[in-house]
């Protein structure tokens, strides 16, 4: 079943701006260590840090809280599979909010796409409820 959806755009001129304004208060604020060192090492860094924040904007919606004054932008990353394909890992409060909106023998599994064309970088976030394997009906 699914539990959440959430959609955002994000304009990579603008967090272009913000980057050039705050510099490393604003990669350190909203950014992990493995965003940021993707991010840096790419032609289009704006771009690629635009669909990381697009993707922690999606997901807040998915959880269901939005992005409340105070939020802990970290607890919300992205990684990406050697294919490429993106993954977003929760901690800290989204963690804590994911297991709260999770049924009782079920597990969730957040999937993410990640877009972009300049100036836009776009995210879908799912979050899907499955059944956990019964143990005791396991052979
Ligand atoms: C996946 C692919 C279609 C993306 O197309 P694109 O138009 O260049 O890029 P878009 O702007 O639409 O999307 C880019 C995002 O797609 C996502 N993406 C990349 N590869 C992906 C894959 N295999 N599966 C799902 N999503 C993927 C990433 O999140 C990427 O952004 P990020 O690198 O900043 O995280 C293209 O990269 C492709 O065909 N790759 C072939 C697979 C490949 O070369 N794999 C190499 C390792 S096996």
């Amino acid at each position: 079943m699914i539990l959440g959806i959430g959609t955002d755009l994000a304009n990579i001129d603008r967090i272009q701006g913000t980057l050039d304004r705050f510099g490393d208060r604003f990669r350190n604020r909203v950014f992990t260590e493995i965003e940021q060192s993707k991010a840096e090492r790419r032609a289009d860094v704006a771009g690629t840090y635009a669909k990381r924040w697009a993707a922690k904007e999606a997901c807040s919606k998915a959880l269901g809280t939005g992005l409340a004054m105070g939020i802990a932008w970290k607890d919300m990353s992205v990684t990406n599979l050697r294919t490429g394909q993106p993954v977003m890992h929760v901690t800290g409060w989204a963690a804590d909010r994911l297991k709260e909106m999770t049924p009782e023998g079920y597990e969730a599994i957040i999937h993410v796409t990640l877009t972009d064309d300049h100036p836009w970088a776009q995210a879908f976030v799912v979050i899907e409820a499955r059944p956990l394997q019964d143990s005791t009906t396991q052979p």
